[in-house]
């Protein structure tokens, strides 16, 4: 099939290059002419684990292409996604800006029968109004609008695409189902469902899914918080609770909050829609609330040991990005986290695998940047972990202790034995279990 995606962002692409791996040919139009020269030589502009290969495979077939020219890209298009930025408005609504802009001028390009598959995420009716703008321009037999809302993770996109845990379509159209079917069966052959449904109910899947994660992350925050207080151990009480197939083991993990581009705009979206609606969503409103007070709490507890004297400290900071595996900074609770020891007059130094350049593109030199993990750690006072990216599970403890000023380690991610790191001889505090 030939398909067109609108917008290279993080879904747009990821889209278009699976889609290429399973035989389809791919045009991939963006208005950003660098982004569009980059990727037609191979480089992606986001790190993703494994898409740069198979960017370059897919290139090399033939089966992606990139331009800026949005009519050549439509004019053989069997299928258009738009893969568009939704991002929040002043009163965290999604801004539909760019979708409604896009509608616009595909109503004036389009000349035969295409579906329009809507991937961004958008709050419910947004197909409606898609709809009534190519309604303006064209006939209603020359279009037909979907939504197909992605549930990927940044960092394992590519599974997730490659093998979704369900795909969920809204559409009426037999036609659209046939279609759709076709495209997405080569990444349901295990038997995983395509779920159909009225668009309306496809809009809203997407916000309840995340706004869902985001509350049971939430929840095991509460909970660890409350394990602090109580001497209990959030560890065991994940375990003893996460067997219990009703509530399931993942997205139990209590940390210093969610971040990156997806719950934060889309638990605030969420709750924008009920106060439209006349709706008083109080479970969203408290996830708001207890997200913005957990993504301090790493800086509460440095606070409270140095006894609030943290001018002229120095301290080290493990991880930035908002979780592993990304160089994502958007939303990430180590810019709150900065924000509050630059204002203490904490000095700082950091250090992570992919996000050092995110970072520095927002602190500059306020903050320094170390070459390796070690190298955040000369003479600090404190290591505070972040992000839990895998090398810093398992490091040198000889030689943190021999670089630190004093042993101490606030992390926001539990990925130590806090017993073993009493035998170590660190002050260790972390998230819900005993100090
Ligand atoms: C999230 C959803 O998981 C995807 O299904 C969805 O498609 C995507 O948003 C989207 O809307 O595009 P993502 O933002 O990439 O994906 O990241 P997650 O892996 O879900 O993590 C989000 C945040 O939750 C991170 O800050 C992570 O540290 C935190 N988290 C996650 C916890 O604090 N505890 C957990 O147990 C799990």
């Amino acid at each position: 099939m030939k398909l067109t995606i609108i917008g290279t962002g993080y879904v747009g692409l990821v889209t278009g290059i699976c889609f290429a791996e399973t035989g389809n040919t791919v045009t991939c139009l963006d208005i950003n002419m660098e982004k569009i020269s980059f990727l037609k030589n191979g480089i992606c502009p986001i790190y993703e684990p494994g898409l740069e290969n198979l960017l370059h495979r897919n290139i090399k077939e033939e089966r992606i292409f990139f331009t800026t020219d949005l009519n050549s890209a439509v004019r053989d298009a069997d299928v258009i996604f738009l893969a568009l930025p939704t991002p929040p408005g002043a009163d965290g609504a999604a801004d539909l800006a760019h979708i409604m802009s896009v509608a616009a001028s595909l109503s004036n390009v389009i000349t035969d029968y295409k579906i329009i598959v809507n991937k961004s995420t958008v709050p419910v009716g947004t197909a409606e109004k898609v709809m009534k703008i190519l309604s303006k321009k064209l006939p209603r037999e020359l279009f037909d609008v979907v939504s197909n809302p992605e549930f990927l993770r940044e960092g394992v996109a590519l599974e997730d695409f490659l093998k979704p845990d369900r795909v969920v379509i809204g559409t009426h159209s037999e036609k659209v189902k046939e279609v759709m079917t076709s495209l997405y069966q080569p990444f349901v052959r295990q038997g995983n469902p395509i779920y159909f449904m009225d668009i309306r109910s496809a809009e809203m899947t997407k916000y309840a899914a995340n706004s869902f994660l985001a509350l049971k992350i939430s929840f095991m925050n509460e909970v660890a918080n409350l394990c602090e207080k109580t001497n209990a151990n959030v560890d065991m009480v994940r375990i003893g609770i996460g067997s219990d197939e009703r509530i399931g083991k993942r997205f139990l993990f209590p940390g210093i909050g969610y971040g990156g581009s997806c719950f934060p705009k889309d638990v605030l979206a969420l709750h924008q829609t009920a106060k439209e609606h006349a709706y008083d969503f109080k479970l969203l409103k408290s996830v708001l609330e207890v997200n913005k007070q957990q993504k301090l709490l790493l800086f509460h507890k440095v606070y409270d040991h140095f006894n609030g004297k943290l001018k002229g400290r120095r301290l080290a900071i493990w991880g930035l990005s908002f979780k592993p595996e990304t160089d994502d900074i958007r939303d990430a609770p180590s810019i709150d986290i900065i924000e509050k020891l630059l204002q203490a007059g904490a000095i700082i130094r950091v250090y992570d695998p992919e996000a050092m350049k995110n970072l520095s593109a927002r602190f500059g030199n306020v903050i320094e940047y170390a070459v390796n993990q070690y190298g955040a750690l000369e003479d600090a006072d404190a290591l505070l972990i972040i992000t839990e990216w895998s090398e810093f599970r398992n490091p040198d403890f000889d030689k943190i202790s021999a670089l630190l000023h004093s042993k101490t380690i606030f992390d926001g991610r539990n990925i130590y034995d806090s017993d073993k790191m009493d035998e170590l001889g660190f002050h260790y505090e972390s998230i819900g279990r005993k100090t």
